[in-house]
């Protein structure tokens, strides 16, 4: 009998481990950021003796290494000390003062209850809840630029003063893209915050190369891959602000592109393929580069817009796992599928706008719309 399953049994000659090019991987090492490590480390160290460690803001183009810097130190620092309770999240998911202080307090493990607080009941809780357990709380507000609403920045405020006025200690980690943020704060804001600016400079293409060079090592088979498809992968990369994301993207891409034709080497007309079809942004944009999951979601944006139903984030992380169960598959959390609608954001395929939450009337949730 023929072999039916032989194609799709046999084992890549690629790929060893696809999972460390994928977008939610978060390395362990951050090649050439070793000073900006070193930076977040330092503002951070008075904590560790129950001191108020120093507010910053990190700044600098996308894909410099940011948000992968503040997650490291976070690691890191969760080894040293139980007392220190880090926060990392991405204010695109919880672009609301009310948003932000549930997540902390979901993060404390501390309960709400369903008919919802208002927000100074929960910042209050939030409170009882670190001084009982003795922590100081360092916060990282990823692409704070959301949170800069009018009525949402304040959050920021009461955090700072929280050693004042509730002798508790917090810091601020904000982290953007856009470094105009920082200038169009509020003085009131910005003197209470005392916020350190710490710069993310674009990757120069040999960085690029050396970071690609460590990723191709632990994802891709020995042999499958020459150092001229890096050095091209990561021009690209250096072309679109020196973007390790795009790099990274662009070798992946590549690296799928050979396996599915299984070859056993990725050449350059791979890479060139990869480059003419796609850029940058619009990488995102071809579904024929999508995964399972990019799909999946694009079904249920486009269903939702044939029926002219609004989704929120949430609704869609709902439909999206009723989905994953019907196929027998394993569930993906929250942070992926924000992390997901944020790429879809960035290649302007949805567009997303804040509204008052009509079924609770409290605080705001984020609406999704697919563009054309
Ligand atoms: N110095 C580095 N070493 C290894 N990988 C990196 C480095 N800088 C960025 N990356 C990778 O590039 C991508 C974008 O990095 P990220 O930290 O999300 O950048 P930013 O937050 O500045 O947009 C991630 O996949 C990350 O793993
Ligand atoms: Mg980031």
């Amino acid at each position: 009998m023929e072999k039916l399953f032989s194609q799709n049994m046999q084992q890549s000659r690629i790929f060893k481990n696809q999972g460390v090019l994928l977008p939610e991987f978060t390395p362990t090492v951050l090649l050439h950021r070793e000073n900006e490590l070193r930076e977040v480390a330092a503002s951070l160290k008075p904590a560790l003796k129950n001191l108020k460690p120093q507010n910053m803001l990190l700044f600098g183009p996308t894909g410099t290494g940011k948000t992968s810097s503040v997650k490291l130190v976070f690691s890191e620092l969760k080894e040293y000390s139980n007392k220190i309770q880090c926060i990392y999240l991405n204010c695109w998911g919880y672009p609301t003062k009310q948003a932000v202080l549930s997540h902390i307090a979901e993060q404390l493990k501390e309960t709400l209850p369903r008919r919802g607080l208002a927000d100074d009941e929960i910042f209050h809780r939030i409170i009882e809840r670190l001084k009982f357990e003795k922590k100081i709380a360092i916060i990282a507000l990823d692409e704070i630029d959301r949170l800069m609403h009018k009525n949402e920045v304040d959050v920021l405020y009461d955090l700072s003063r929280a050693d004042e006025n509730h002798r508790q200690i917090f810091a601020i980690i904000g982290i953007t893209n856009s470094p105009e943020i920082y200038h169009s704060l509020d003085d009131r804001i910005k003197s209470s915050l005392g916020f350190r600016d710490l710069e993310f400079r674009q990757y120069s293409p040999q960085q690029l190369k050396d970071i690609l060079k460590e990723r191709a090592r632990e994802s891709l088979i020995a042999g499958s891959y020459s150092e001229e498809v890096i050095a091209l992968c990561a021009a690209h990369g250096a072309k679109h602000k020196g973007d390790a994301r795009v790099a990274i993207e662009t070798l992946l891409q590549s690296a799928l592109k050979a396996d599915s034709a299984d070859k056993s080497k990725i050449e350059i007309s791979d890479v060139r393929d990869v480059i003419d079809k796609t850029s940058g942004a619009s990488l995102m944009k071809n579904t024929a580069f999508m995964g399972e999951n990019e799909l999946l979601l694009l079904e249920i944006l486009k269903e939702a817009k044939k029926r002219g139903n609004d989704l929120t984030s949430g609704e869609i992380y709902e439909k999206f796992n009723d989905q994953k169960r019907k196929q027998k598959k394993e569930a993906v959390s929250e942070r992926s599928i924000l992390s997901y609608l944020q790429l879809f954001e960035a290649s302007r395929l949805i567009s997303t706008e804040l509204s008052t939450n009509t079924k609770s009337g409290l605080g705001k949730t984020r609406i999704i719309k697919l563009i054309k």
